[in-house]
């Protein structure tokens, strides 16, 4: 039977989670795979005993060049994450001739480009499933699954921090700052958890999807940005009124020749799937001109899911490794979806949910109403929440689909309005 041998770098959360499904179901995995996978290393800085998974200890070293140089390992796994010595251990393993599997987003989707080229010359496997949706298999249902779909359009919740987050304050009304600190309480955000918070992490894999649907390279600032943190609980309750759920998506979608590409907080009816998608789940829709539409669901972090995208992808390399040589295209970078360039923010058409803070007094509707028509917004519904003779109220609005250009003038010229008492809160909402 063919022998298969892995190195493992980085030995947190996920290798945790990968060298005890790669020891405890080595068996399992030779009679489904055919092959027989041998960790043979693990290589971190804390070499101490990790609760759960009894590792020998002749498979551990502090020294990561062990791992890389070691002649009879064929797949080299990289968990430390980061941007440094992450992408110097890929690349060196990929010129030593390994195939490589990594879970680091941040890295793919700022230097994919180079990663995949130097796969690709040197005809090694670069997996990366574990880098977006955790455990769902999103990365082989977009390369294998789907591919004789003309993709239009995927959107999805792809961070299990921010969404737990919006689950709290959505359920309990809590203010985003305790909703935080439950997450952190219970091990779902990290401490520092500002990449998660502020759309980053998401928009991260949203470069990586677009690139697998679209064919396209993002450069990660031509993704439009916008994260949770200065959300307040008083919008989604409003929101939740109207029959809508306020969730941090991640959306790619093609129109025309154009690829609109954004992550920002957003209103989706609650009567949407992805509306009903709770705490640290992650969900990605996608819609094809095959398939329609299809939505993959389920845990986007954490050390069994991670692990299980993980050791999928050693598996399928393990399958081939010997047969790849001859095959020069390690992953083809980018193809022809007719997408041309990405849209900018500014040509958005969407519909809007808007608050501001006004004085309760006559003529304050027409005020902001006569500036929105001018600008062609057309509003669906308006509610004053309070009753405050003389004093600030919330108001709060749906408009029906509107350009986000005119959008942000027409704002501009209401926060200029002298009853209006605060920035106004502008939240997208996708129909
Ligand atoms: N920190 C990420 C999240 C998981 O909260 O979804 C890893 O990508």
């Amino acid at each position: 039977m063919k022998q298969v041998n892995v190195g493992l770098i980085g030995f947190g959360t996920v290798g945790k989670g990968v060298a005890k499904a790669l020891l405890s179901k080595k068996k399992d995995l030779r009679e489904r795979s055919g092959v027989s996978i041998n960790l043979v290393k693990i290589a971190d800085k804390d070499l101490r005993p990790r609760k759960g998974v009894r590792v020998p200890k002749r498979l551990l070293t502090r020294k990561v060049d062990s791992v890389i140089k070691d002649r009879s390992i064929d797949i080299v796994v990289e968990l430390i994450g980061g941007f440094h010595p992450a992408k110097e251990i890929i690349l060196k393993s990929l010129t030593l001739g390994k195939h490589v599997v990594t879970a680091n987003k941040a890295l793919l989707a700022k230097h994919g480009k180079e990663i995949f080229t130097v796969a690709s010359r040197f005809r090694a496997r670069i997996g990366f499933e574990a880098s977006v949706g955790g455990g769902i298999p999103i990365i082989n249902a977009l390369r294998r699954g789907f591919v004789s779909n003309d993709i239009e359009l995927i959107y999805g919740i792809l961070n299990g921090t921010s969404n737990f987050i919006l689950s709290r304050m959505s359920e309990e009304g809590c203010t985003f700052k305790r909703a935080l600190k439950e997450a952190q309480a219970k091990g779902i955000a990290e401490k520092n958890p500002k990449l998660d918070i502020d759309g980053t992490d998401s928009s991260h894999k949203l470069a990586i999807l677009a690139l697998l649907g679209f064919g396209l390279n993002i450069k990660l600032n031509d993704i439009y940005v916008e994260g949770i943190e200065d959300l307040d609980p008083m919008d989604i309750q409003y929101a939740r009124d109207w029959g809508y759920e306020v969730k941090l998506l991640a959306i790619a979608k093609k129109i025309g020749n154009e690829l609109d590409l954004r992550v920002h907080p957003t209103l989706i009816s609650s009567s949407r799937i992805l509306a009903s998608v709770k705490d640290e789940n992650n969900a990605i829709f996608i819609k094809g001109d095959m398939i329609g539409e299809s939505l993959l669901y389920g845990k986007g972090a954490g050390s069994l899911p991670t692990a299980s995208s993980v050791v999928s992808d050693i598996t399928e390399i393990a399958k081939n490794v010997g047969d790849f040589k001859k095959e020069r295209s390690a992953f083809r970078l980018g193809f022809n979806s007719g997408v041309k360039k990405v849209r900018k923010i500014n040509d958005l058409t969407t519909g809007y949910y808007i608050r501001f803070a006004a004085i309760d007094r006559p003529g304050v509707l027409s005020g902001v109403s006569n500036v929105l028509a001018k600008n062609k917004i057309s509003i669906a519904t308006v509610a004053q929440k309070e009753r405050k003779k003389g004093q600030p109220v919330p108001i709060v609005m749906l408009t029906h689909d509107a350009n986000e250009g005119r959008m942000n003038k027409a704002l501009a010229k209401i926060n200029r309005l002298p009853f209006i008492t605060k920035k106004i809160v502008k939240i997208r909402i996708e129909r």
